[in-house]
This record gives structure tokens, C-alpha cells and sequence, in this order.
């Protein structure tokens, strides 16, 4: 007889992630605020978006892989759509998973030359992240959008770069509902849709 054990980490049907070893975070709308064209009039306690993380073992080892999860608030900042703060991998090799859950929203994609482009995210879609693609995740929708992922607990998180060399286009929600990417006013770069 084999012992049968249950997992101790599980994703439940609001897509959070439970469990002893799970981190949770929270971004409030005063850490973000500086990422907008226009910073808005959202109160500085809003939260815009939680990401739980997991993994078992050293977080930093090479070939030790996180499990994640981000649900982004259908919330607007001056009609600018919801977004993560968005990264490069400090580890440039190391790639990542991306996989919608639920809720719809676009994965922001920019190379090393500024490059940007960006997939849609639905639930069931599955995104491959080259560790030298910035990603940012955004809600396009009206419901929360919460995506999976799993990337290299050694990859490590490059904020700096993103703002010395920002993503090159904004995506808005006007007020019939339709979107709108727009591209952004900076040096270097081009914008592919
Ligand atoms: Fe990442």
C-alpha cells in the first residue's frame, strides 16, 4: 500500500492560491499611481492588484520553479486600463508561463529595442515569455482578470530597466467600453499591434 497525501497548495475556483506556504501581496493604488499617463483620482488604498506566489524548497535555487497567480481589479485610472507594474528577469534566460484564468486582458510584450507588442489573454490561454521580453499584464475587461504563472525561482525581477526604458504603448477603456492602444510618446522604439 502506497501512502496517498493531498497537496498542500491549491487554486480555488476565485483562481486565489491557498495554502501555509503561499505569499500574498498586495499593490495599492499609492505604489502605482506613478505608472499612469494620468495619475487620477483613485483613493491611494485601492488595491489594484494581489499576486500569490508558491514554491517549495530555496526560492532562489536554479531549476526550483514559482507558482503564481495575479488578479488584476476592473478598475481605471483617468480611463488608462489596470496594469501590473511590469518586468524584465534579471536573468535574462530565464523564461516563463503565463495562462489565463479568468476575466480578459492583453500580456504587454517589449524586447531589449523597445519593440512592443501584446496577446490576448482569455481563460485557457497560454503564453511562453522569452526571459528577454518585459511583460506587463493589463484588464481590459469589466471583471476581475486573474492569470497563472510559473517562471525559474532564480529568474528575478528587473523593475529598474522598465523604467529607464518604458513600454511603448498605453491601453485605455473609453466610455462606450472599447478599447484603445495608444502609443507611447518616448525615445527609441517601435509599436506593433
Ligand atoms: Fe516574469
Amino acid at each position: 500500500m502506497i501512502e496517498i497525501t493531498d497537496p498542500t497548495v491549491r487554486l480555488t475556483l476565485d483562481h486565489e492560491l491557498v495554502g501555509e506556504e503561499v505569499q500574498v501581496g498586495a499593490k495599492l493604488f499609492s505604489d502605482a499611481k506613478g505608472w499612469y499617463l494620468h495619475p487620477g483620482c483613485l483613493p491611494d488604498e485601492t488595491v489594484m492588484y494581489r499576486v500569490y506566489s508558491y514554491t517549495e524548497g530555496n526560492n532562489t535555487r536554479s531549476g526550483n520553479l514559482n507558482s503564481g497567480v495575479t488578479i488584476l481589479s476592473p478598475v481605471t485610472v483617468a480611463g488608462e486600463c489596470n496594469m501590473t507594474r511590469g518586468h524584465w528577469h534579471e536573468e535574462r534566460a530565464c523564461v516563463e508561463f503565463y495562462y489565463g484564468l479568468s476575466g480578459t486582458g492583453l500580456l504587454m510584450l517589449m524586447d531589449e529595442s523597445g519593440r512592443t507588442w501584446a496577446e490576448h489573454v482569455f481563460p485557457g490561454s497560454v503564453h511562453h515569455i522569452d526571459g528577454h521580453w518585459a511583460h506587463r499584464l493589463i484588464n481590459t475587461g469589466d471583471v476581475d482578470f486573474a492569470v497563472g504563472a510559473c517562471w525559474g525561482c532564480n529568474a528575478g525581477h528587473d523593475y529598474r530597466a522598465v523604467e529607464q526604458l518604458p513600454f511603448g504603448a498605453r491601453v485605455f477603456k473609453e466610455k462606450d467600453g472599447s478599447i484603445s492602444v495608444v502609443a507611447e510618446n518616448r525615445q527609441g522604439g517601435e509599436v506593433t499591434q
